[in-house]
């Protein structure tokens, strides 16, 4: 045991430990413990595995059975309960589960119906039906059914890889084993949400209290505490629920419509929501929505909007997806939760991008029943009131906002909760206006406010100039380079990060650093698996974890670069332009030149604009990245996105479309381009393979004739992609 941290060795049995160093280890682990027990049972978000969370327990009570006086120092040891474990097998979804975009007013509600009838090309009195349902806060669950046999059942994850929770949900009454009717398909997969009614909610947490163990945060998170359950027998104690409401693989569908299909599910055994019903106008479907919202309150289980869906199928099919969201559907939120408590500090936080984002820390207070800690202050003019034209940000007095002052908190689902109001009235009298700091708080560097040189307005975010030597953006973009949508590194999260980042045996300070982390251990002395938060088991997962993540997929790899403004829709046609990322690479290089010809590649690509533009050529002008980058493939090779559909007779083809459509709109005819693996750009250029020309084109078949690029109109079209 180190002279510096008597706590620091668990192995030490309890029965050598002075009274002194027994209450320092009790204290760090009752604290870890508690940590571990918020994370699961408020948050929904567990931060350990459960081989260590049993560890940290079982010494805990061996420590309160050796010294008794230590049971009611912190009171957690008996607070214990049996928390889920991340521990399920994999399941690929063969339909990616997708999200939903949202809309917060009957305004956004109309724009979705507008854009929808834009991108097919109808008018509004065309008319084009959509249903309206209660969107349901539990979680989703997609259920495969061969034969009309449930084989198996996976929560959503990532979207693209869920968990196999089979086991647990055979034991929910509402989702049937067999599938009964006429019309059931060979293969169905039926998709829906997993929730608890209040009353079996208040049930559980009644037990959980009885039991002396910790309580749900809300009935999503008791619901999802339940489903992920290792041992199933909990899971068939618990009463959940199932609503069947969308599907994934079914070649066969049981009708033309959303209508249809969900009423189909009904036949075959499911539940289905009552409230769903088919509307033939905007006005409809918000009358609909006020209807559920009035309902609310008496329905017994928690909703947090309503979701439109476009109800013909093959309407839906014609509108596809944008990123990991339908075209054909929108979720229409409640309005926010508020509540009022106090401002007791502002912190800042130095991100990714080195912006400086101040955080309320607050007097803890319920919001729509989660307990709000903290809420985002936006940025400096927010907290000042005034925006840097000297515009008031908020209405209502004061205008500004202050440490010590009473604020209403603004939570709506799952977006970070805010400050929104300040009441004067309850303004302490010492109470100071605020400075913001103009040094990152973390490297000192000074942090500025940059001019927007297209709109000449100041930016409202204050950056942090040190850009590589500041360590909070350092490990903010390692972060982000292993998160989810990135390089997805199982084990390695925001809590390993910043452990390494700092560890003096295993330093990781680049990207690189990660994949060395194995042999740097191989030859060091002091081995991971000895450490704090470690064990043999999690260090060898962790290793396995960053091996199996060498040959990330192209358009993943570019997103976790963290180079600014290539969020994950532009690394994704970054990747199918370019095909490699030594491609990208060279040709941005190359770009550096506005009059070269990878520069207007690069402008070319429809949906990069001259901000993208803008940030890769500074991204990849810069020495230190090209150093980072050179280090970092020799140990990782992106892998180029397979091709959409290679069969298709348009793979890997630059496709231009010009003049007026009949059969489709310009964005439509570009959707469907794109999904058939070509790449649609905005001009024509030697690059270009096929000019697809309607009535009207102008010079752009004069560039085609110039360049030899083929030509052909929208019938031509049709006939080489098939219908
Ligand atoms: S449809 C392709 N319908 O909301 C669209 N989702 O924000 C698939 N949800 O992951 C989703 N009620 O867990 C749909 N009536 C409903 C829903 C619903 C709840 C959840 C679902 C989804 C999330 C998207």
């Amino acid at each position: 045991m180190s002279e510096t941290d008597p706590t620091a060795s668990p192995e030490t049995s309890v029965a050598e430990l002075t009274p002194r160093r027994a209450r320092l280890e009790h204290k760090r682990l009752a604290a870890e413990v508690q940590a571990a027990n918020d994370a699961y049972f408020q948050d929904d978000q567990p931060i350990m595995d459960d081989a260590s969370y049993d560890a940290k327990r079982r010494r805990l009570v061996a420590l309160e059975e050796a010294f008794p006086e230590l049971k009611d120092a912190d009171g957690v040891s008996g607070k214990v309960g049996a928390k889920a474990s991340g521990k399920f097998a994999k399941i690929r979804h063969r339909v990616p589960m997708l999200s939903l975009d949202n809309a917060f007013s009957d305004e956004a509600v109309a724009e979705f119906a507008a854009r929808v009838y834009r991108f097919l090309g109808r008018k509004e009195e065309a008319g084009i039906a959509f249903t309206a349902e209660p969107k349901i806060d539990g979680l989703s669950l997609s259920l495969r059914y061969e034969k009309g046999e449930l084989v198996s059942a996976a929560t959503r994850g990532d979207g693209e890889e869920g968990e196999d929770v089979t086991v647990n949900a055979r034991t929910i009454s509402e989702i049937p084993h067999v599938l009964t009717g006429e019309d059931v398909p060979e293969i169905a997969e039926v998709r829906g949400e997993v929730y608890l009614g209040h009353a079996d909610f208040a049930g559980i947490n009644q037990r959980q209290r009885e039991k002396g163990l910790p309580e749900f945060a809300n009935p999503r998170n008791a619901a999802a505490g339940s489903l992920r359950q290792l041992d199933a027998t909990i899971t068939a104690a618990r009463p959940l629920r199932f609503f069947a409401y969308a599907w994934g693989e079914m070649p066969v569908l049981p009708a033309a419509t959303q209508s249809g299909v969900v009423e189909a599910f009904e036949r075959w055994g499911f539940r289905t929501n009552p409230l769903m019903k088919r509307c033939e106008s905007v006005a409809e479907m918000v009358v609909q929505y006020r209807l559920i919202e009035s309902q609310r309150a008496t329905l017994g289980y928690d909703i947090d909007g309503v979701v439109y869906k476009v109800d013909d199928l093959s309407l839906q099919a014609r509108l596809g997806f944008v990123s990991r969201a339908p075209r054909w559907a929108i979720a229409h939120k409640f309005p926010a939760e508020l509540a009022t408590t106090i401002l007791e500090a502002i912190d800042i936080q130095v991100g990714r991008t080195g912006a400086l984002s101040p955080v309320a820390r607050l007097k803890p207070v319920t919001v729509g029943g989660v307990v709000v800690t903290n809420a985002t202050l936006h940025n400096e003019d927010y907290i000042r009131g005034y925006d840097s034209k000297g515009e008031r940000i908020r209405d209502g007095e004061p205008p500004d906002i202050r440490v010590g002052d009473t604020v209403t908190v603004k939570r709506a689902g799952d977006v970070i909760p805010r400050v929104a109001a300040v009441d004067l009235s309850k303004r302490p009298a010492d109470a100071v206006p605020y400075v913001f700091p103009t040094h990152c708080p973390i490297c000192g560097s000074e942090a500025v406010r940059e001019h927007n040189p297209r709109t000449g307005k100041e930016d409202a975010v204050r950056r942090c100039t040190g850009g590589l030597i500041c360590a909070a953006q350092t490990v903010e973009r390692l972060k982000h380079f292993v998160s989810r949508d990135a390089l997805d590194i199982d084990g390695l999260g925001d809590k390993q990060i910043e452990f390494f980042h700092t560890d003096p045996d295993l330093p990781v300070k680049a990207p690189a650093d990660i994949f060395t982390l194995a042999a740097r251990d191989e030859a060091n002395f002091k081995k991971l698996k000895d450490k704090e938060g470690f064990g043999a088991v999690s260090a060898k997962k962790l290793f396995e974890a960053i091996e199996a993540a060498r040959r990330p997929p192209l358009n993943r790899f570019i997103f976790g670069l963290g180079i600014r403004h290539v969020g994950e829709t532009n690394a994704r046609l970054l990747a199918r332009n370019y095909g490699s990322f030594q491609g990208l690479r060279e040709a941005v290089a190359a770009a550096a030149d506005p009059a070269s010809p990878q520069r207007q590649e690069l402008d070319a690509i429809d949906g990069v604009g001259p901000t993208v533009v803008e940030a890769l050529l500074q991204f990849f002008g810069e020495p230190h990245n090209q150093e980072m980058l050179d280090r970092l493939l020799v140990e990782v090779a992106p892998q180029p996105l397979e091709a959409v559909a290679t069969a298709s007779p348009v793979a890997g083809k630059v496709v231009v479309f010009t003049g007026a459509l009949e059969r489709m709109t310009r964005d439509e005819a570009k959707a469907m381009a794109e999904r058939l693996g070509a790449k649609v750009a905005g001009s024509v250029s030697s690059k270009t393979d096929l000019l697809v020309a309607g009535p009207g084109a102008g010079s752009k078949l004069k560039d085609a004739a110039k360049h030899g690029v083929e030509v052909i109109d929208e019938a031509g079209w049709f006939d080489l992609v098939g219908g």
